[in-house]
């Protein structure tokens, strides 16, 4: 089993077979160098072999590390954002262009699974939503309308594959859903078979423009591109984007029924937060995914409650005989409703970038593939200027909701202490962490199962704020921009480009 950004154990990520050969590529040039290998840089890769581009994948864990081994793998023309809101924000011949967008997404991935003959559970699927009370039935009307708008159907359904009361749904064909994990080790798979180069657990240092290239700092390599990409999920260093994108945890249940309910589509309610539904297989059995409950990374101080109130939710409605997965994930939620893909604001013609996909990943991450191939092979790309990253467009309120999330430390406490004057010890749990007083300033602790106590300096190394315990999937998480670490204060995501310092506990 491959590892993902999490301690708890996603669905799919025991299905990532392919290994990423050990060798060494060599230190370039490149045309290309893409950071990150999730569904992005996988895509974005193959897609530029495919053009004719020497390419190079730079990844700091495995093949599939970060979200894409945390997706729920919707693949909707129906995104987070209504149309409606797009409409009025960007204009309807925009928001036309990014229904086209998300089709077109379906379509790449469609085109692989039937080019490479993938095995990945591919399957369209009918999309329902559905309202409960007034309020979301006025809010569903007006998604109706931006549905009809941009030229997807939505009927309205006197019925919803899902057992829960409703007071109206729509549906719309020409969604899909597939096994993201185990796509993304065919693309990998034919990148290889392809002559493209990938190192694993290599993580890209610092980077500079000098002459005609990019040089990257990995390990003990300089490694040179005409090009870089960041499919990182979320840019490292300090940029612009780090204003435009808020990072949110979402949450899901993989069930086991004691009957035969599985529904038939895909179903989303209304509710804030949402939750939603599809089916997935695991060894030919049937399992009901339920998800949501999504909530700002680093505000929910009991995020292991989160799996108790969403597994309450879903035996209110099923018959549920055991739960067989559960996990967490993250998501970059954009400021204006749409994802940033394309130059990477102040990194000048050759560094690439696309992130703040909301809750549709596998849609724009597929698409970020498409137009950064464009972009770099033809120089244009249908998308560019309306997800320019670089755009600027009116986000009342966004900057005081990202700022509220920080709450910035500027000392440091020793780098060792004595274990016994932390006087909060004895309260803390098996299993949990916290952050305690010391001398009046905080220490990030946690307990393992054995006893064993963890100390770090939770200041996040990225732009200062303070971390904050994740119970769900036991880590560190940063409420500003949402870098993530391990109990030993090793980085799990960015955009952070170091650890927590560890701080020694004396007996
Ligand atoms: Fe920006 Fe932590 S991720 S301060």
């Amino acid at each position: 089993m491959k590892n993902r950004d999490g301690f708890s154990t996603s669905l799919w990520q025991e299905s990532l077979k392919t290994e990423a050969p050990a060798t060494t590529p060599g230190s370039g040039p490149f045309d290309v160098i893409i950071i990150g290998a999730g569904i992005t840089g996988m895509t974005t890769a193959l897609l530029l072999l495919q053009s004719g581009k020497k390419c190079l994948i730079l990844e700091a864990h495995n093949v599939g590390f970060g979200t894409t081994s945390g997706t729920t793998a919707h693949l909707n023309t129906v995104i987070d954002t209504p149309y409606a809101d797009l409409i009025s924000k960007f204009g309807k011949q925009n928001a036309i262009l990014v229904a086209r967008g998300a089709a077109e997404a379906i379509a790449i991935i469609k085109g692989h699974v039937d080019q490479y003959h993938i095995d990945c559970d591919f399957a369209y699927k009918d999309g329902y939503l559905f309202s409960q009370n007034e309020r979301e039935r006025k809010q569903l009307d007006k998604i109706q309308e931006g549905l009809e708008a941009v030229g997807i159907p939505a009927a309205q359904s006197a019925t919803i594959p899902v057992p829960l009361p409703f007071d109206k749904a729509i549906r719309f064909g020409a969604q899909a859903q597939f096994h993201p994990v185990k796509y993304l080790s065919a693309l990998l798979q034919q990148y290889i078979a392809a002559g493209g180069s990938i190192k694993e657990h290599t993580a890209a240092g610092s980077i500079k423009s000098e002459g005609a290239f990019q040089k990257v700092h990995a390990g003990q390599v300089e490694y040179r591109a005409t090009d870089i990409i960041y499919a990182t999920h979320i840019p490292p260093g300090i940029n612009l984007l780090h204003f435009r994108c808020a990072p949110y945890r979402s949450y899901v249940l993989a069930l086991e029924l004691a009957n035969d309910q599985y529904p038939d589509g895909l179903a989303y309610d209304l509710q804030e937060p949402y939750h939603y539904f599809r089916t997935a297989t695991q060894a030919g059995k049937p399992l009901l995914l339920v998800g949501g409950n999504d909530h700002k990374t680093g505000h929910e101080p009991h995020a292991d409650h989160v799996f108790s109130e969403l597994e309450a939710y879903a035996r209110k409605y099923y018959d549920v005989r055991a739960v067989a997965y559960r996990w967490s994930s993250q998501y970059y939620e954009p400021a204006d409703g749409l994802p940033y893909i394309g130059h990477l604001p102040g990194g000048g013609e050759h560094q690439f970038v696309a992130t703040g996909y909301s809750g549709n990943g596998m849609i724009f991450g597929t698409l970020a593939a498409r137009i950064l191939c464009d972009l770099i092979v033809s120089g244009d790309s249908p998308y560019a200027g309306l997800l320019s990253p670089s755009r600027i467009k009116p986000v009342a309120g966004f900057s005081r909701f990202v700022k509220e999330n920080a709450d910035v430390l500027k000392h440091f406490v020793a780098d060792r202490i004595k274990q016994e004057s932390l006087t909060e010890l004895s309260a803390l749990a098996k299993g949990e962490g916290r952050i305690v007083l010391y001398e009046e300033e905080k220490i990030a602790l946690y307990k393992d199962e054995q006893g064993k106590l963890y100390a770090l300096h939770p200041v996040c190394p990225h732009a200062g704020c303070i971390v904050q315990w994740n119970s769900a999937e036991r880590s560190w998480d940063c409420p500003c921009h949402g870098a993530r670490y391990t109990v030993t204060g090793e980085m799990l995501n960015g955009p952070a480009s170091e650890g927590l310092r560890l701080i020694v506990l004396d007996e």
